[in-house]
């Protein structure tokens, strides 16, 4: 896409013409606004965004062409697995001349690094790098991550560049409540906050009684939590009788796991501020991979200087072009320590154009592919559910979706738990879970049964939320 605009601009005469965006900036479109007596961010003035955020197209790629050379020419010399797969596929980095030949290239998948554990595919010596992460996953091996003292420098700037896209500013006091620890979130926040000139309060998951009370003695600007956590601690204000509109949150920067545009509509209204995505994965750096920016709120700008985004089919791995969804393969530009080539993240989603800045969105994950379900023939996401929970105003975003298996058939079961002020509310609540049932049916195209939950019966995460519970028999 991108080599195929330079062509036309090429046709079209002077790189300056060429340079000419297809669309329309609007760092500006949304200033300041002033909700429950807040005065909450606009978007980043322009004079402090990394020029590179709005370098014309053309600029870009020749940049990641020049970057994806350099990172394939270091995985095949330093990594014996990359070597191998090149050397399967019959290709060598120098049969990488435009954006175009990548594909020529294998991917990458999460049991390539599994098989490598613990440090089989760092590209430089153990005792160079600074730092390891590791992503514990569901079932087996976690995957090790290894990050240079660069590394860590690029990571720190982009996070610091995500948190600014998001209104943030420096001074600003930044209460990250990610947790800390071999998770990418805490620490991935923690250094891009220092990097852009913040106070950061390093608060961590969990202890949402303390979480509330720092919140409401240090008066923070800026917040850093998965949108799951950030509800809990709503329900921890409300609970010591503290109202969370009039707290000093301007900016909510959540990730890590799926959520929904009702759900940022749930959170923004009961903080009286910005929420915005982040999204990153531990095996291409961390958050910051892609954040959104707050003056358009419409899908993570991918730092595209730093990644180089692709949308395979799923089940082919065949390119899919931009604006067509399917699974997100990543490969990092700059990375040392743990180059990533074609890295299928098996989370779902599609390439649009820039529009806050001249890199190319994500639209919002629908969810990732190992996380959908197959109900009797029929795909589910469980972020499709919470959009029509999120419909009824008598409905909490606390919900699991359960998975039984009755009669050899899988059955569905949406258990959430009713707004607490809706809680007495019998006949209404009987009418919600009706009509839950009969959207999921008519939107989803699968039968549901719903149970509503009593208040505070739904497990609250203290980090990535768990949605899903499979109790079918394991065969
Ligand atoms: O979750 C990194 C992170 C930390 C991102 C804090 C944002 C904020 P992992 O634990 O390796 O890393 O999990 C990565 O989480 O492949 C997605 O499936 C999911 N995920 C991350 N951000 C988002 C998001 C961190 N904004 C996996 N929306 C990814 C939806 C997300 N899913």
């Amino acid at each position: 896409m991108a080599a195929k605009k330079k062509k036309t601009a090429k046709k079209g005469g002077t790189a300056k013409k060429a340079a000419k965006p297809a669309f329309r900036f609007r760092l500006t479109a949304r200033g300041p606004a002033s909700v429950a007596g807040k005065q909450l961010r606009g978007g980043c003035p322009r004079k402090l965004l990394d020029p590179i955020e709005i370098a014309s197209r053309d600029e870009i790629a020749s940049l990641q062409t020049r970057r994806l050379k350099a990172t394939l020419a270091l995985a095949y010399r330093n990594v014996p697995l990359y070597r191998q797969k090149f050397d399967a596929a019959g290709v060598h980095p120098s049969d990488f001349r435009n954006l175009e030949d990548l594909a020529k290239f294998p991917f990458t998948t999460k049991d390539d690094l599994r098989r490598a554990y613990p440090f089989g595919m760092f590209a430089m010596p153990r005792e160079k790098c600074v730092r390891i992460h590791a992503s514990s996953g569901t079932t087996g091996k976690p995957t090790v991550v290894g990050y240079s003292r660069n590394d860590i420098a690029n990571w720190a700037s982009l996070v610091a560049r995500s948190i600014r896209a998001s209104g943030g500013l420096p001074g600003d006091l930044l209460h990250v409540a990610y947790g800390y620890g071999l998770f990418t979130g805490g620490l991935g926040a923690h250094y891009g906050g220092e990097a852009l000139g913040c106070t950061v309060i390093p608060m961590s998951g969990g202890q949402t009684e303390k979480q509330v009370q720092l919140i409401a003695d240090f008066r923070p600007q800026l917040i850093m939590v998965t949108p799951s956590y950030m509800l809990a601690i709503a329900d921890e204000f409300e609970k010591q009788g503290l109202d969370p509109r009039k707290s000093s949150l301007l900016v909510g920067i959540h990730g890590a796991e799926p959520w929904t545009d009702s759900m940022r509509r749930e959170i923004e209204e009961r903080f009286a501020m910005d929420a915005v995505d982040i999204y990153g994965l531990s095996e291409v750096m961390g958050p910051g991979v892609a954040n959104e920016c707050v003056e358009t709120k419409d899908g993570p700008t991918i730092w595209e200087d730093h990644f180089y985004p692709e949308i395979v089919d799923p089940a082919t791995g065949s390119a899919l072009a931009d604006g067509v969804s399917g699974e997100l393969a990543f490969t990092t530009l700059t990375k040392e320590a743990f180059p990533v080539i074609r890295y299928r993240t098996r989370d779902l989603t599609t390439l649009l154009p820039g529009t806050a800045r001249t890199m190319r969105r994500m639209a919002r994950i629908t969810g990732r592919s190992d996380d959908m379900m197959i109900v009797r023939g029929v795909n589910v996401f469980p972020t499709q559910v919470e959009e029509l929970i999120l419909k009824d105003p008598r409905l909490s975003p606390h919900y699991v979706l359960e998975l039984r298996r009755d009669d050899r058939l899988d059955t569905l079961e949406i258990v959430v738990e009713p707004k607490p002020e809706r809680a007495d509310d019998a006949e209404g609540l009987r009418q919600a879970a009706a009509l839950l049932a009969q959207n999921v049916k008519a939107y989803i195209g699968v039968s549901a049964g719903v149970r509503i939950a009593g208040v505070g019966q739904v497990a609250r995460s203290i980090g990535k939320a768990k949605r899903v519970i499979d109790l079918r028999p394991k065969d």
